[in-house]
């Protein structure tokens, strides 16, 4: 029987595996990066919680920073593309080694933007980590470097998610009842 929340939400992956998926992804960053300085960059808001558990999975010397895009596809039948940033980066990249911090690769134009963004500064190197991919949506050409878990087209919300800016807080992730959207 799948586990249910005390909401009556279906649970998708629970906080257990969340971390014990997040401490792996975690190791294998710091392996590839070892004696490297990094640049976590969390894409607001989803990417929060992620980050913030994801970077105390990591060993190596790292600092923060945070972007925030809107998208102008979402809610809309045409994937227009148009992805606006919000919020800036604080501090330069040139030089530096990038891990993109996403909570969800859905139809690739949030990431694709970004990528395409931040190359143009010049990193010494770019990684994308994304928690969760939903491969089957993908309408820009984007894999992330580190993938917790990949999933088919499911509504997801919890550990960032929301539907319509509820939910983040849910420690597990869970499924939005098809009823409720
Ligand atoms: C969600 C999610 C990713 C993005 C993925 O963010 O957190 O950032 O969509 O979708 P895509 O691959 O189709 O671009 P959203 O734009 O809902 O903003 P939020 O993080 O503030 O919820
Ligand atoms: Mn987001
Ligand atoms: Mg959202």
């Amino acid at each position: 029987m799948a586990t249910t929340t005390a909401q009556g939400l279906e649970v998708l992956f629970t906080r257990d595996q969340i971390a014990e998926r997040v401490r792996q992804m975690g190791e294998q960053i710091s392996n590839d990066l070892a004696g490297e300085k990094l640049v976590m960059i969390g894409v607001l808001k989803g990417a929060a919680p992620f980050l913030a558990d994801l970077s105390r999975s990591v060993t190596v010397d790292a600092t923060f920073d945070f972007v925030a895009v809107k998208s102008y596809a979402k809610g809309s039948q045409t994937s227009s593309g148009a992805v606006k940033l919000i919020k800036d980066l604080d501090e330069p990249i040139e030089g530096k080694n990038v891990l993109v911090v996403e909570d969800i690769l859905d139809t690739g134009l949030t990431l694709a933007f970004l990528r395409k963004l931040f190359l143009q500064h010049r990193p010494k190197s770019l990684r994308i980590a994304a928690l969760l991919d939903k491969p089957s949506r993908r309408v820009e050409q984007i894999d992330a470097d580190y993938v917790g878990f990949s999933i088919p087209n499911l509504f997801v919300i919890g550990y960032g998610m929301d539907f319509s800016e509820r939910y983040r807080n849910l420690p597990d992730i869970c499924l939005m009842p098809p009823d409720a959207v």
